[in-house]
């Protein structure tokens, strides 16, 4: 029943987070929010925050506490901290969280990994669930090893684990500013090769809440949306928006190139460069094609084409980052 549920979200402060406590705001759930004591809560006063981190046991414990479900989404990527962290937040963090569902009177977990820790076989393929790939670089690995925590928790308790493919939606300066740069403004100079799957934010919250309530204990459900190469989505953002896609297509060999610089800036600092060494490198020229057919067929999961998510993103990115 509307207004009864309750549901305990880390990461709440981040930008999935920020869009899925709207969501279950609106939904009439009551939402508590794990937040680190330096995040900015001010813009959210209808969740309850509990202040702490990952490792705070105390305070991971009451938060999921009596939740009927458990959203795990608080995890970091390369481009904001080096491999150490990334592992430890990404890995042990979920650690933590599981042995919390574990001690506590908590209903189901549903776990946020990443679409990544799959991918196609060959190249022109879309992988699916059962694609299971080798790890590339911090980030993979400590999600792939998050996930087989969470697999173990399911054989006793209740968890889903859901793989995002690229979320594209208002508030996310990474990924979706970027991709935004490069239709709208004629000054960014780079096309790049390669290909990916965009998802709406929005789409992928309807995801998390169908995952919630249908998808089966033990399960993993890759949520993803259009598969579009690089130049496509650029020109598509640039069609809506009336802007002019950058010209200059980086060639895939320059890319690759870049992975030996990106290693050697490494070793001098703990610097952030793209592509983060060889590996990653290549990865970044392929076609990382997915399909959500399982969700679809289990969760009665959809998305919807870039444009739709175009008004409110181009909203933001014209308010916030021009
Ligand atoms: N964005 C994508 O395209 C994408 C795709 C696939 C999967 N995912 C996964 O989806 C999840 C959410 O991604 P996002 O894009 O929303 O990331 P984000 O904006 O960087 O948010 C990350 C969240 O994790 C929290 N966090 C980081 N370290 C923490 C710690 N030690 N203790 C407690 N909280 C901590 C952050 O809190 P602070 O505010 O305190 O930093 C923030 O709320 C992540 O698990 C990510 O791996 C994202």
């Amino acid at each position: 029943m509307m207004g009864t549920k309750t549901a305990a979200v880390t990461g709440a402060t981040g930008f999935l987070g920020t869009h899925l406590c709207d969501r279950l705001l609106a939904d009439g759930w009551t939402v508590r929010g794990l937040s680190r004591a330096t995040s900015d809560r001010e813009r959210r006063e209808d969740v309850e925050w509990y202040v702490g981190d990952l490792f705070d046991e105390g305070t991971l414990r009451s938060l999921v506490d009596g939740a009927d479900v458990v959203f795990h989404l608080a995890g970091v990527g390369l481009w904001s901290a080096g491999p150490e962290t990334v592992e430890r937040v990404n890995r042990d963090g979920t650690r933590a969280v599981v042995e919390a569902c574990g001690a506590c009177d908590t209903g189901r977990l549903v776990f946020t990994s990443t679409a990544g820790t799959r991918r196609p076989k060959t190249e022109g393929e879309v992988a699916d669930e059962t694609d299971v790939a080798e790890p590339i670089g911090a980030y993979q690995s400590a999600k792939a090893a998050a996930e087989d925590l969470v697999d173990e928790y399911a054989a006793t308790g209740d968890a889903v684990t859901v793989h995002p493919t690229s979320i594209f939606g208002p508030g996310d300066d990474a990924f979706t500013a970027q991709l935004i740069a490069m239709g709208y403004e004629s000054t960014m100079p780079a096309r790049l090769p390669g290909g990916l799957s965009i998802v709406g934010v929005d789409d992928v919250n309807d995801g998390l809440l169908a995952a919630a309530a249908n998808g089966v204990s033990g399960e993993h459900y890759i949520l993803g949306g259009e598969n579009l190469s690089y130049d496509r989505a650029v020109s598509r953002i640039a069609e809506y928006t009336g802007g002019s896609p950058a010209r200059v297509r980086v060639p895939a060999t320059a890319i690759h190139a870049a992975g030996p610089v990106a290693e050697a800036a490494r070793a001098v600092g703990d610097r952030h460069v793209f592509p983060f060494d060889r590996e990653m490198a290549r990865l970044a020229t392929r076609r990382l094609f997915y399909t959500s057919r399982k969700a679809h067929e289990d969760l009665g999961y959809t998305y919807r084409p870039i444009e739709a998510h175009l008004p409110a993103t181009m909203e933001w990115y014209r308010s916030e980052l021009q």
